[in-house]
């Protein structure tokens, strides 16, 4: 731990879409240390998913970066040329895709996606490649990998896809692993497991990790700081016992409420963007609104080990 292996900074992004626009980040910034673990958490619609393809280079082709800087190691990734990311994917960072299924290719054995990795891109002969097909999949928690070398995708069970997934971001070793919503998919045991094996790894591996999900259930127990993200901002940011005994955002304090199974009065969260264009994202479902925020949208302020953007919180 210590140095900072990742820091996305101020970063704004928009999708060009018919009839308007989509400003899908609004001057995010995270930082992950060497070593650590960080929480995404956020609901539907709330910029997880860009923020993650954003760090990978990997965005949609409407997608249009405004501003900021992803620097990994302190080298701004959105300066390099497609060919020197191509030696970032995968080898430096490795994302784990929000659908198991949807990133497997059908026609391919699992072996064969292995053997792509092992041969193609880290040069491997056929043997030791095979020979490390099996150990991947073994420290991706799969017992015997031999019953499941030869299967298709659509021949593995939600946990299992899962599981070769994360083999797959893992095989070269990669120094810090985004997992999108990797257990979104699965029942709560396959979830926990699958959560228990992602610290094992990071935790053998010395990787760090980025966990991202809608659900603080899932991030809280394996993660060390969470970002709470709200409308494309994030609305807070906490060591995580804190943002659990002492959450400061109104939208923050609901997702506890609801992680503690408690009914929380007062807010109802509306659908959709919101209406107002220069105050705060959260005004129309906040219990306490301030004059201030229908006026302007809050910077993050210093709270309680972290950051919170919410003008109750201004000196
Ligand atoms: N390719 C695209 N074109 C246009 N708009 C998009 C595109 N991808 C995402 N969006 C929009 O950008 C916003 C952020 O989407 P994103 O997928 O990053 O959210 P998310 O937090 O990952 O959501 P979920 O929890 O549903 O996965 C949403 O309003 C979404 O509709
Ligand atoms: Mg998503």
């Amino acid at each position: 731990m210590g140095s900072r292996i990742l820091s996305v900074e101020s970063l704004s992004v928009k999708y060009r879409a018919n009839p308007r626009e989509i400003h899908a980040l609004r001057d995010v910034s995270i930082g992950l240390e060497r070593g650590s673990s960080l929480g995404v958490v956020g609901g539907s619609g709330s910029g997880k998913t860009t923020l993650c393809l954003s760090v990978m280079r990997l965005l949609p082709k409407n997608a249009v970066v405004e501003s900021g800087r992803i620097l990994l190691d302190g080298v701004d990734l959105l300066s390099l040329s497609e060919e020197e990311m191509r030696s970032v994917r995968g080898k430096r960072v490795s994302m784990i895709f929000q659908n198991p299924h949807t990133s497997l290719n059908p026609t391919a054995t699992v072996e064969q996606h292995l053997l792509e990795v092992y041969e193609l891109k880290l040069g491997m002969g056929a043997g030791e490649a095979r020979q490390s097909a099996r150990e991947v999949l073994r420290e991706a928690g799969i017992d015997h990998p031999q019953d499941v070398l030869s299967k298709y995708p659509h021949q593995l069970s939600g946990g299992l896809a899962q599981r070769v997934l994360i083999a797959l971001a893992i095989a070269q070793s990669p120094e810090v692993l985004i997992a999108d919503e990797p257990t979104s998919a699965l029942d709560a045991v396959a979830t926990s497991r699958i959560t228990s094996l992602l610290k094992k790894l990071c935790d053998r591996r010395g990787m760090s990790l980025v966990m991202v999900s809608h659900d603080l259930r899932t991030v809280l127990g394996l993660v060390d700081e969470v970002v709470v993200m709200l409308f494309g901002q994030v609305v807070e940011r906490a060591p995580a016992d804190r943002l659990l005994k002492r959450p400061l955002h109104p939208y923050t304090k609901l997702l506890v409420s609801a992680y503690r199974d408690v009914f929380w009065r007062g807010v109802v969260i509306r659908n959709g963007l919101p209406s107002n264009r220069g105050g705060c994202v959260f005004l129309e479902s906040c219990p306490h609104p301030l004059d201030v925020c229908r006026e302007a949208s809050p910077p993050l302020f210093e709270a309680g080990c972290g950051a919170v953007r919410c003008f109750a919180y201004a000196r």
